[in-house]
C-alpha cells in the first residue's frame, strides 16, 4: 500500500510530531502541500490531509491544495489535526472539500496541541507538552487501524 500525508504545521511543530509517527506506521512519504504535484497524488493508495486548526479549520494551505485537486473518485483519504481545543466540528472544512471531490474518507484524528496563540503567550501557552507521549500512542493506533481498514 502505497501512503501519502500532506501536511502543514507552522504554528509550534505539533502537527508534524503526529504526521512524523502516522507516517512510520504508515511507510508514508510525508510532504507539505507546495512540496507534490496535483496529478502525483494519484499515485498513492492512501492519502492523508493534516494541520493544526486556525479559526476552526484547518491551514489555509491545505485547504487550498484540496481545492485544486483533481477528481478523488473513490480514492481513500484521511483527515488529522492538533488543535488548542480539538473539536470535530474544525474538520468540517476541509472533509467537505474531500468529499466534493469523490474521496472516501476513512478515518479522522485529531490531539491537543500546545496552543500560544494571542494573549496565551502570556501564561506560556495552553496543552504545554502536547501531544505527548500518550497522544502519538493514540495516532500510532490510528494508524494501525487504518492499515486493516485498506
Ligand atoms: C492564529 C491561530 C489560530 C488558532 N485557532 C484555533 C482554533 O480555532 N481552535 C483551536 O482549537 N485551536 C486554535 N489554535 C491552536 C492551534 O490549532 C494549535 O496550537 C495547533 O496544535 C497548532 O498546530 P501546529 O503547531 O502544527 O501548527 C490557533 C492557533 C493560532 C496560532
Amino acid at each position: 500500500m502505497k501512503t501519502l500525508i500532506i501536511y502543514n504545521s507552522v504554528h509550534q511543530g505539533n502537527t508534524k510530531k503526529i504526521a512524523e509517527r502516522m507516517g512510520k506506521v504508515l511507510k508514508a512519504k510525508l510532504v507539505k502541500p507546495d512540496e507534490i504535484g496535483l496529478k502525483e497524488i494519484l499515485n498513492y493508495d492512501l492519502i492523508g490531509f493534516g494541520s493544526g486548526i486556525y479559526m476552526w479549520r484547518h491551514h489555509r494551505s491545505l485547504l487550498d491544495f484540496v481545492n485544486r485537486l483533481p477528481d478523488l473518485k473513490d480514492k481513500r483519504v484521511f483527515v488529522f489535526s492538533t488543535a488548542g481545543k480539538p473539536d470535530k466540528l474544525s474538520h468540517r472544512r476541509l472533509k467537505e472539500k474531500l468529499e466534493s471531490k469523490g474521496a472516501d474518507i476513512v478515518g479522522e484524528f485529531s490531539c491537543e496541541g500546545l496552543d500560544k496563540f494571542g494573549p496565551l503567550r502570556l501564561i506560556g501557552g495552553i496543552n504545554k507538552g502536547r501531544p505527548n507521549q500518550k497522544d502519538l500512542k493514540n495516532a500510532e493506533g490510528f494508524a494501525k487501524k487504518l492499515i486493516k481498514k485498506m
